[in-house]
């Protein structure tokens, strides 16, 4: 682990700021990130999260009318923009990056909804206060995701849920540097039952993401008490990708996206 931190802290960038320097969040405030995210975010057909993952987390979440939901690493907080349109009751996003917060708060501007400057391992919230606890593509960036887990149960009502997506670790098990420029068209899978941190490129700038199986995932949640309710790998549907077969055939060949649901039960 020491050495884990030692090469995390290599990988710094003067400037970067955020109530842990050293956490993925800090990736999303160097100079310009935020905005070249968003961009690549929402690209259209041509980003997978467009195609791939949003529409299989939506469908996952249902409907949302009257909810009060927590966002863990919210970005900009898009979702909370949606789920605000589709009349969730409340909508608190938490992120770690001061230049995502900035970004979400102006998002959600003249909104109910709300957005906190936390890093999700430090974030506090009262017992029982939410009925949907959402994070999308954060947690892979967290060392240990056993204790969020746990506070998410701990925040839930009975009968709510935890849904969140990360990248398929058939992605974050290896730290293959990304194809120059050119839409990538063969992905690498090693070392894959390996769990554990990875230094890889993202956005064309070294990043640290946590790697996990499908079972480490999976296990997590069980072990933070929840009761697994869904596992989907978010394929692709045809009639996200306006037209572009090209595109729908080259999402069709490799998993990118993990979504996984949990509820309290007790
Ligand atoms: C890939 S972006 C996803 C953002 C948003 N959920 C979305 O779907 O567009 C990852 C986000 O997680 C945030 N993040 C990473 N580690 C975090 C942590 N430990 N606590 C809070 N936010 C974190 C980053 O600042 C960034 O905004």
């Amino acid at each position: 682990m020491r050495q884990v931190r030692a090469e995390q802290a290599k990988s710094r960038v003067p400037g970067m700021s955020g109530p842990h320097p050293q956490r993925g969040s800090s990736f999303y405030d160097r100079p310009r990130m935020s905005e070249r995210y968003g961009q690549r975010r929402h690209g259209g057909v041509a980003s997978p999260n467009t195609v791939m993952e949003e529409p299989a987390l939506l469908r996952e979440l249902g409907a949302v009318t009257g909810l009060d939901v927590l966002d863990l690493g919210c970005g900009d907080a898009d979702l909370g923009r949606i789920l605000l349109e589709a009349g969730c009751r409340s909508y608190l996003g938490v992120d770690g990056s001061g230049a995502m917060v900035e970004r979400a708060r102006a998002r959600l501007r003249g909104s109910v909804g709300r957005v906190e400057h936390a890093d999700m391992e430090d974030f506090t919230a009262s017992p029982a206060g939410f009925d949907l606890v959402v994070s999308r593509l954060a947690l892979h960036y967290v060392d240990d995701v056993a204790p969020v887990l746990a506070s998410a149960l701990r925040w839930l009502r009975p009968g709510g849920r935890m849904v969140f997506t990360v990248p398929h670790p058939v992605l974050t098990c290896h730290d293959a540097r990304s194809a120059s420029g050119r839409p990538r068209q063969d992905w690498v899978v090693d070392d894959y039952f390996a769990s554990g941190p990875r230094q890889r490129e993202w956005m064309g700038e070294p990043v640290t993401w946590h790697h996990r199986t499908v079972e480490d995932y999976v296990r997590a949640l069980h072990g933070a008490g929840f009761s697994l309710t869904a596992l989907r790998e978010c394929a692709p549907h045809r009639e996200s990708f306006e037209g572009n077969e090209e595109e729908y055939a080259r999402r069709r060949r490799v998993p990118l996206f993990l979504l996984l649901a949990g509820a309290r039960t007790g």
